[in-house]
This record gives structure tokens, sequence and C-alpha cells, in this order.
């Protein structure tokens, strides 16, 4: 099964048949296998999927973290394979360095790759506020809430200045309310700065809420099962939304 657009739009980003495997406790076991995947430009991805149906696994491929075993991973049709520092990536388990405040930790990426940092200070001083982290600034990860120190990891994966974003499971952490607000925040800064996301998640509230399109992932080996296309549903009442979470829940018991 292939997880692919609903549409013929733009393409952005796409993985052909990968497969990756690991050595582990004497013997190989087939994490993912015969995957296929394409986002489009602006498209907001999310992949739901049972713990260690290889989510993370998959996001750290096209990431360019590890090395598929076979199958390849094209950026606007380039083979990017196995090349790091192309995508903006927010790991699962994102740590702010504890001994840089909010700017310095925002500037890592810059930093990492050699860019302007004069540049790129004026555009953290503009994004500061877009982010909720004007009155943050110079304040050490210990000083900032659970999802503040979120918005930091997301705005540092931001300054990476990738055509794509991938966020592990960026608000598994918080307590419920917070949550929902970053969920609110993330759907706005997302089509005001028109970015490309593909979001894994346990959460498929969360998926429903932010998502163009849902891909559901199953596991032994993880491969793509079934797509769901949010954007073509318009609007949705609470009624609506809480039918859909049924179907989607509907289709783990099915094919999970
Ligand atoms: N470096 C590694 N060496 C050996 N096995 C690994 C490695 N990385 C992942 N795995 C295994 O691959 C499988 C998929 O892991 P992965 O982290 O991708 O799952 P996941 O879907 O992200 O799970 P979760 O929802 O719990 O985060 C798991 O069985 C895991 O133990
Ligand atoms: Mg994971």
């Amino acid at each position: 099964m292939n997880a692919l657009p609903p549409n013929n739009c733009n393409i952005l980003l796409e993985a052909k048949g990968l497969k990756k495997s690991f050595f582990f406790r004497n013997s190989m076991s087939t994490v993912l296998e015969a995957v296929d995947f394409s986002i489009c430009h602006g498209e907001f991805v999310s992949i739901i999927g049972a713990s260690g149906c290889g989510k993370s696994t998959f996001l750290e491929l096209l990431a360019g973290i590890t090395k598929p075993d076979s199958g390849r991973i094209y950026l606007e049709k380039a083979d990017i394979t196995g090349q790091t520092g192309l995508l903006g990536y927010m790991p699962q388990d994102d740590l702010l360095f504890p001994w840089l405040n909010t700017i310095q930790n925002i500037l890592i990426p810059v930093k990492v790759k050699n860019g302007d940092i004069i540049a790129a200070r004026k555009k953290i001083d503009e994004l500061l506020p877009v982010f909720g982290l004007q009155n943050h600034a110079t304040h050490y990860p210990h000083q900032l809430s659970g999802g503040l120190k979120q918005r930091v990891a997301l705005l540092r994966t931001y300054m990476c200045n990738a055509r794509a974003i991938l966020l592990d499971e960026p608000l598994a952490s918080l307590d419920s309310l917070t949550r929902s607000q970053l969920q609110d925040w993330l759907k706005e800064i997302v089509e005001l700065l028109k970015l490309t996301i593909i979001l894994v998640t346990h959460d498929i509230d969360e998926a429903i809420v932010l998502s163009d399109r849902i891909e559901l992932m199953r596991g032994h080996p993880g491969r793509f099962g079934k797509s769901i296309d949010i954007s073509s549903m318009g609007k949705m009442d609470i009624a609506a939304k809480h039918a859909l979470k049924t179907d989607i829940q509907a289709m783990f018991r099915d094919n999970g």
C-alpha cells in the first residue's frame, strides 16, 4: 500500500521502496519493508501507528540519520538518501542544551551549518513573538515550561530553513490543556509560514485537527496501510470528528 497524496499535486518529498532492518540479539529484524510515501508542497501529513511499528525509524530515514537497506528518498526529484541537514527534524526525545538560553539553542542549526548569524538573529527576533517566546529569549531550559520548551525546539527546527519539517511526537509529553493550545498554535503557524509537515503522533484527535492527510502504519514489518484524506472532508463539527475517530480506531482493529 502506498502512502500517496490524493491529487496530482506538486510532490516535494518522496520515498520509494524503503526497507530497513536492524541487527539485534544475534538476529536481523526487518522494521520497515516496501514503504512508499509522498508529500506535496504545503501538505500536512500525520502518521499514526502502534508503538514499535517503525514510525521513528521512517522519519530517521527521511532525515538521513540512518540509511535504508534498499529504496531511495527524493527531495524535488533529487536523490537525498542518507543525507542529513536537508529536512528539519525534531526527534521524539528532542532536548534543548541546558547550558544554552533560548536564543542560543535556536541558533544551533545556523551555527552547525556555518550560516549567517547576524541574519539569523534578525529572523529569530521577528519569529520569537510568532512562537510566543518574546518574553523568554534569555531564559534557560530549566526556566521554561514543557510547552515553551517544545516551542523553542520547534523554532530551532524551523531555523534549519528546510523544505519540509519532520516532527516525531512533539506534543506527547505535554498535559492535555497545553497540548490542545499548542495544537491550535501549530495549525496557525503552519498556515502562516506555509510549512510542509510530517507529524508522527499517537493522538488521533490531534491528527484529525492538524492534518490534510493521515497515514496509518502497521507493523512487523512496518508499512503504510490506510490513507485518510482529511482535506477533502471540509470543515468538520465535533460529531463528524468523533465519527471519523471511531472509523480510524476501527481501521486499526482491522488492519493494525
Ligand atoms: N537502532 C536500533 N537497533 C535495533 N532495533 C531498533 C533500532 N531502532 C529501532 N529499533 C527497533 O525497531 C522497531 C521500530 O522502532 P521505532 O522507534 O521506529 O518505533 P515507533 O513506531 O517509533 O515506536 P513508538 O511509537 O514507541 O515511538 C522497534 O522494535 C525497535 O526496537
Ligand atoms: Mg517513535
